[in-house]
């Protein structure tokens, strides 16, 4: 297939459904010029409760598919997948920049006032090796007590639009933070920003108005900013920049969650990535 010449090529976002909206949506504010493909693999979703070796072999099916449309850099919009898969992706694609995701762990340490952090994020993501060295690293250095929340099922109820069963799920696990006296959450997977109204409100709810919600949209553009800098490979062109999506599952889910998310209308395909 033809491959268009860098830094014209397009850059690949992923996640396991829509959490990578949440990325995108900066990537697209400070990168407008930039081509962008986004492969949501909502037929696999969720990542979260699946082995780290399952979703890297789906990462690596994703990235395949998009390094064969000619993409110049990936980003892996998914803190499970980064957990489980980033090290093989870096592996296999050694001249391609990629830029990960991980829940932000120091940013929300120098955030709170009183050193309780809650964590919300997959059951993957939290038992990851990689996660919990970064927990480490973090205590030591400032001291802060980290509160781990794996999130069960909250994946599912917000690719399903379901608002009241997103609340429901919310007041299960962030009113116990709240009231184990955490002032700063972080929120470890990309579909979180997505419900960031329904989190402030239940965590107000629970008494914890004006908690400060941590998520790292805007350090992972930072860092897909300097990688592409680096490898002279910005877009040049001032032409606005085109998007386009893939989904294992509904294109029309896709397209409508695009409408009501990001406020576009892309063109959105519905793919096989890997085996399926
Ligand atoms: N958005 C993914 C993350 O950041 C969700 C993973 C899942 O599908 O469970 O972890």
């Amino acid at each position: 297939m033809h491959t268009p010449p860098f830094p014209d090529a397009p850059i690949g976002v992923f996640d396991s459904g829509l959490g990578g909206l949440s990325i995108l949506r900066h990537i697209r504010a400070r990168l407008p010029h930039e081509h962008l493909i986004y492969v949501a693999d909502a037929g696999y979703a969720p990542y979260g409760d699946k082995s780290d070796d399952v979703v890297a072999a789906r990462s690596l099916a994703v990235a395949r598919f998009l390094v064969a449309r000619g993409i110049k850099a990936l980003v892996v919009a998914c803190n499970t997948a980064t957990v489980a898969a980033v090290k093989v992706l870096r592996e296999h694609f050694p001249d391609m920049p990629i830029v990960g995701v991980e829940p932000g762990l120091k940013p929300a340490a120098a955030a709170s006032r009183n050193g309780k952090v809650g964590v919300l994020a997959t059951a993957g993501t939290l038992a990851g090796a990689k996660f919990l060295r970064l927990r480490d690293e973090v205590s030591a250095a400032t001291q802060a007590a980290f509160l781990l929340q794996p999130c069960r099922g909250l994946v599912e109820r917000i690719e399903a639009n379901d608002a009241e069963g997103t609340t429901a799920m919310l007041r299960r696990y962030v009113t116990p933070l709240v009231e184990q006296g955490v002032d700063t959450l972080v929120l470890g997977c990309t579909h979180y920003p997505l419900v960031k109204a329904s989190i402030e409100q239940v965590a107000a709810e629970a008494g914890a108005a004006g908690i400060t919600l941590v998520d790292t949209g805007e350090a992972v553009t930072r860092q897909l900013v300097r990688l592409l800098e680096a490898g002279g490979l910005l877009r040049a062109d001032a032409s606005p920049g085109s998007l386009e999506a893939y989904t294992s599952a509904s294109a029309t889910a896709l397209s409508a969650a695009f409408n009501v998310l990001v406020g576009i209308d892309p063109p959105v395909h519905e793919a096989t990535f890997g085996d399926d």
